[in-house]
């Protein structure tokens, strides 16, 4: 079984102090930095690139970055982010002619893979390529902003993509990201997923810690 893992979307922080908001969720407890990459044309929004990624690097963030890419196209920004320090990269099918290919070059460029699935997303899109993945990534929301509630079909779907990986491929994480709250992360826990984005429910609370560790608490009681 994964470990469970924390990945607060840094989306929600104070992009004004950016560095600081990092260091402080991480000594709260989280595993992992989760970085929304949003162009204005994928999803209707327009956030942070590579080099944010690498200031992140630079202030010294040693904690695995996990890149959600809402690009299109996906191929041509996979290696500056690779340069840039990322440690995992994720991707939306829908904004890749070719899946696999974008799935080898992410590997190529030494980062984990991982491929996402918008609410509406068939799980058949991992029929040939779950093997090669490090990452499946179910969204809860549609993609483009944070705040948005969970859309509940995301349980039974976490519970098709559990299947899956107990059967096939035990090396892959299920990650959720979208709407996770304390008060509805056992439900998603107890429905498969291991690694668990969060972005208005740590960064808009005062006490990173309590949050993530309310949440740890639940997890624990599930998986
Ligand atoms: C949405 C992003 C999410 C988002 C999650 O497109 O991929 O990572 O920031 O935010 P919350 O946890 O507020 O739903
Ligand atoms: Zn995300």
């Amino acid at each position: 079984m994964q470990s469970t893992v924390i990945a607060p979307s840094i989306l929600s922080a104070n992009f004004a102090r950016l560095g600081e908001e990092v260091d402080n969720v991480l000594a709260a407890g989280a595993d992992w930095v989760h970085f929304d990459v949003m162009d204005n044309h994928y999803v209707p929004n327009l956030t942070i690139g590579p080099l944010v990624c690498e200031a992140l690097r630079k202030h010294g963030v040693t904690a695995p970055i996990d890149v959600h890419l809402m690009v299109e196209p996906v191929d041509r920004i996979i290696p500056d982010f690779a340069s840039a320090g990322a440690s995992m990269i994720s991707f939306h099918p829908e904004a890749s002619r070719h899946v696999h290919r974008s799935i080898q070059l992410i590997k190529g460029a030494g980062c984990q893979a991982g491929l996402v699935l918008n609410p509406a997303t068939p799980v058949e899109v991992l029929d040939y390529v779950l093997e090669d993945l490090d990452m499946v990534l179910l969204m809860s929301v549609n993609p483009g902003f944070g705040g948005q509630s969970f859309i509940p079909s995301a349980l039974e779907k976490l519970r098709a993509v559990r299947a899956m990986i107990d059967a096939r491929a035990p090396h892959v994480r299920l990650e959720i990201d979208g709407g996770v709250k304390v008060d509805n992360i056992a439900g998603i826990a107890a429905a498969g997923a291991d690694t668990f984005v969060a972005g208005s429910a740590i960064f808009n609370a005062g006490d990173y810690a309590d949050v993530i560790g309310r949440m740890k608490a639940a997890v624990a009681g599930v998986r």
